[in-house]
């Protein structure tokens, strides 16, 4: 084993709460690896040549997070197609492309809901709350899983007609649409999956929905703590199964790790630790 540890980093802004470095040590624990990994607060003109500087002194690996994942996707020398898709970036790494980035959001979700949370996506008609850059991010990775059909609901409709016109031309199998949230009033029983990727719980905004939607449907909130606001009002509303977003947390950290150093960290135990340390 080396005896300095490679570097890693997230950057953000804020960042003082993210949990990544706890992830990472974790899985660095599984397989013995040597690493440091740390938080890094940044303003958005020092984010670019931060991520050069990192890379020039041998940096392992960064993850990137609000609101810096379009900078990095235009900060890479290359994209795989998962950042491309996204037009965002939450892992950056330096390889034989140069400084490369990837993605691993939208993989992260789909393999917590169908690993932890049991939720089949094949056939299953999904309805995305929001349509910014969280949902941007899963929207490929949830259609590459092959559902029935994907409707994006969010307040301004004129964006989550663009998210569905985007869609369209890489999907034509997929039943796609957009809806405004006032339009979900007649949508009830229409959805086996909803996943809230709005940022209203971080405004300390309510749900404006109507509780039948989430009667019989699966619920996701792509937040977790207590801005899950999304999740809690899904407990309440009778939904089938509620999960909030811890879980694609670590799936998306354990899907770093792997472009990183090469090997899959288990994520089931320390989705355990986390909740214990959250509680
Ligand atoms: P992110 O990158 O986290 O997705 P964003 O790009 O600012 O952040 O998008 C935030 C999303 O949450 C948008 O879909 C926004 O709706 P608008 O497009 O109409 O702004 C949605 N959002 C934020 N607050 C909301 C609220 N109180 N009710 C419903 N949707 C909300």
């Amino acid at each position: 084993m080396s005896l300095h540890p490679r570097q890693f980093a997230v950057l953000g802004n804020p960042i003082r709460h993210s949990l990544s470095p706890v992830i990472h040590g974790h899985f660095a624990r599984q397989f013995g690896h040597a690493i440091s990994y740390s938080r890094q607060l940044l303003e958005r003109d020092s984010f670019a040549q931060y991520v050069r500087d990192f890379f020039a002194n041998g940096g392992g690996g960064l993850n990137v997070t609000v609101p810096f994942k379009l900078l990095a996707h235009d900060s890479a020398d290359w994209l795989h197609e998962s950042a491309q898709d996204a037009a965002a970036a939450n892992t950056l790494a330096y390889g034989k492309n140069g400084i490369e980035a990837w993605n691993t959001d939208g993989a992260g979700l789909v393999n917590d809901l169908m690993g932890r949370c049991g939720q089949a996506i094949v056939a299953k008609r999904i309805l995305i709350l929001g349509a910014g850059g969280a949902a941007q991010g899963i929207i490929g990775p949830l259609l590459d899983s092959g559902p029935a059909s994907l409707t994006v609901a969010n307040r301004t409709h004129s964006k989550a007609a663009q998210l569905i016109d985007r869609a369209a031309l890489k999907y034509p199998e997929v039943e796609l649409k957009a809806l405004s949230l006032q339009e979900l009033a007649g949508a009830a029983g229409s959805f086996d999956l909803i996943i809230n990727s709005t940022s209203l719980g971080l405004h300390g905004d309510e749900v404006s929905i109507q509780p039948i939607i989430a009667v019989n449907a699966f619920c996701y909130d792509l937040s977790y703590g207590p801005t899950a606001v999304f999740a809690q009002w899904a407990r309440q509303a009778g939904a089938k199964g509620v999960a909030d977003g811890l879980g694609m947390l670590v799936e998306q950290a354990a899907l770093s790790y792997e472009i990183w150093l090469g090997v899959k960290p288990e994520t089931t135990k320390v989705y355990q630790l986390l909740v214990e340390q959250l509680n």
